[in-house]
């Protein structure tokens, strides 16, 4: 069965089993301001779960569509991607563990046609802190079943969580028992539940790509949830029975059950490769990025896979009516559609190709989804124009890059200003070099390293917000300056885009000087349009407060202006800059401080922000001075 058929018939087997085919919900939620995307099949589902009377009645199933932007990053290995479908099926109160497991069961091995030699099983091993059982009646449903195909089943506690060991597996074994790994709750662990939040144990199935040699570095010993790509998860039943009160875990009134399984991966497994690009809701990606670079998948496999990825995401992503922009979701899609067009540079692919590779992969969904057919030619036209725009800054990289190459060589501070100003992938410099007949100076990636390591350093002493040398002193002129200068960077960023990074900032009394990177002279208008919208701000009254929060937590969750990874202590300092009437901040930016407490200030004595000089300050970066007057 292809990946098209097998969410087909996952849809019937339950639909024959009396469940109601609920639709997907959009990948944008709907009033859910916690997150940003759907990212699992239970999201839309959560109210219905936690007791609300679910329209469609107690059995429900769907194919929900999902993304997971953090996993951006990771894209180019052979299993991980954003985009992908989450097959669910749902008992509210309805049917429990006997059914749910039975089911799947069959699904896999009658339906999908496993080898249920190569399943394998986690279940939960229990919490005595919280009073809650070992799952034994899981692992018993699975004996059966796994008896029926005659299959030896040895099970094993591997997770041994008080003795703080995840031990290897042994021969003979099928059913293993872990702690966190088999609890499932949306904030991850048993202990950060809060009151009132609904949990419960899973049972995990695995399937073995038994050619794969376990790898070591992870484990001596390998087991279903070491990470070597042995065996991967094709589908979580989360028996949802638990809820956490004042007085410990209670059960729910009603056991639920949430089951999601990965459509790809189920997919994978039926083609028994542990490359997921190989199913039939990627591979057509691929053969067209074949077809159009005239290069071999076999030897550019990892710009071939984030490319698919990236713009089967963001295809998805316009139609579920997201723009290309600098903001949330319509920023993980200029994210991943600009990663697509520069990882296509690597395959020699420079001219536009959207226009090609977007029909083949409304092709493959435009059947089982009617919104991709309806709104084909409207997405075509979203990502074929943003392409465009990316591709003229890309342009003007490479003529900076021809400049810089008349002496015969570049060097790394030049690669530096090729990824920071144009964003140039280092690999695209020094590749262009080779083919344009110019030399690498043999130790580039030192300056270039060195002058990352500047610039992180510049944000930090940013984000300190000391201003050090650069806020002259305490006055409270100082700090409408520096307050207005936090207003100008958000402008810069909304007008001319978010290639727009600081890149120095020097306060002194009379007047506010800002570097930042942007290819090319801000126009006179763009100047003007800053102007008016930090007026605007001014005029708002904005509160100014600030926030602290451990970095991590900030930099992943809460996205401020002014991230640039490792540099910044445990706990940083968000400021927030934001009208009593919006719902988002129109400034959020890691920064020290000092400040003043409301934008309304910078007007007082009848002042207005004013732009008076704007100039090159190096290559690719821009200088504005600028006063209240
Ligand atoms: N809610 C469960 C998951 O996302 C099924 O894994």
């Amino acid at each position: 069965m292809n990946a098209q058929e097998i969410r087909n018939a996952y849809l019937k087997f339950f639909k024959d089993r009396s469940h109601k085919v609920i639709p997907r919900a959009l990948l944008v939620p709907d009033n859910d301001p916690t997150t940003l995307f759907t990212g699992s099949g239970m999201q839309p589902l959560i109210r219905y779960l936690l007791g609300e009377k679910h329209p469609d009645g107690t059995k429900l199933t769907d194919s929900q569509t999902c993304l997971r932007a953090m996993d951006i990053e990771e894209v180019g290995d052979n299993r991980h991607t954003t985009f992908f479908e989450m097959l669910g099926n749902w008992s509210l109160g309805d049917y429990f563990k006997q059914e749910q497991i039975t089911w799947f069961f069959e699904f896999l091995t009658e339906v999908v046609g496993l080898d249920p030699n190569k399943l394998y099983v986690t279940t939960f091993i229990g919490n005595s802190k919280h009073n809650i059982p070992k799952d034994i009646d899981s692992a018993e449903i699975w004996k059966t079943l796994f008896a029926k195909h005659k299959i030896e089943v040895k099970e094993a506690d591997i997770d041994t969580e008080e003795a703080g060991a995840i031990r290897g597996m042994n021969p003979g074994e099928r059913i293993f028992y872990y702690g966190e790994k088999n609890w499932w709750c949306r904030p991850g662990k048993i202990d950060n539940m809060p009151i009132g939040e609904p949990g419960g144990p899973d049972t995990e199935v695995f399937y073995e790509f038994d050619f794969v040699e376990h790898n070591t570095e992870y484990g001596e010993k390998c087991h279903p949830n070491c990470d070597c790509g042995r065996f991967i998860e094709i589908g979580n039943s989360v028996f949802m029975e638990y809820v956490r009160t004042e007085n410990g875990f209670e059960k729910l009134p009603k056991q639920n059950v949430d089951f999601g399984g990965g459509l790809e991966r189920i997919a994978q497994a039926a083609i028994d490769s542990p490359d997921m690009f190989k199913i039939s809701l990627l591979w057509p990606i691929v053969k067209e990025l074949e077809r159009l670079s005239g290069k071999p998948y076999d030897s550019h496999t990892n710009s071939m896979r984030v490319i698919a990825d990236h713009l089967r995401g963001a295809t998805f992503l316009a139609v579920d009516g997201v723009k290309p922009s600098n903001k949330e979701q319509g920023y993980v899609m200029r994210r991943l559609l600009r990663r697509a067009i520069r990882f296509a540079f690597e395959l020699g692919i420079e001219q536009n190709f959207l226009q090609d590779v977007v029909p083949v992969i409304a092709k493959m969904y435009e059947e089982d989804f009617p919104e991709v057919k309806k709104s084909k030619v409207e997405i075509i036209e979203t990502l074929v124009k943003e392409e465009k725009t990316f591709r003229q800054t890309l342009r003007k990289g490479m003529r900076e890059m021809h400049k810089m190459g008349k002496s015969g060589k570049i060097n790394g501070e030049q690669i530096f200003t090729l990824y920071d100003t144009y964003g140039f992938p280092t690999e695209l410099s020094t590749e262009e070099a080779l083919i344009q007949g110019f030399d690498v100076e043999a130790d580039w990636r030192k300056q270039f390293d060195s002058k990352m390591k500047e610039q992180r350093e510049r944000s930090q002493t940013a984000a300190k917000g000391t201003f050090k040398g650069g806020l002259g002193g305490q006055k409270d002129i100082h700090k409408k300056y520096h307050t207005a200068t936090h207003l100008m960077y958000e402008s810069l960023r909304r007008i001319l885009g978010d290639h727009v990074i600081q890149h120095g900032s020097n306060i002194t009394e009379e007047r506010l000087r800002f570097d930042f990177s942007h290819p090319e002279k801000v126009t006179a208008e763009q100047l003007k349009q800053v102007e008016d919208m930090v007026n605007q701000q001014i005029e708002k009254d904005l509160t100014v407060t600030f926030e602290e929060h451990p970095k991590e937590y900030a930099l992943k969750e809460l996205k401020p202006l002014g991230h640039f990874g490792d540099r910044y202590g445990d706990i940083i300092k968000i400021y927030r800059m934001q009208s009593q009437d919006d719902k988002d901040p129109f400034s959020y930016e890691i920064c020290g401080g000092p400040h003043v407490d409301n934008t309304g200030h910078l007007a007082e004595g009848g002042k207005r922000f004013k732009i008076k000089k704007e100039e090159a300050s190096s290559a690719g970066i821009r200088r504005i001075k600028a006063v209240l007057e």
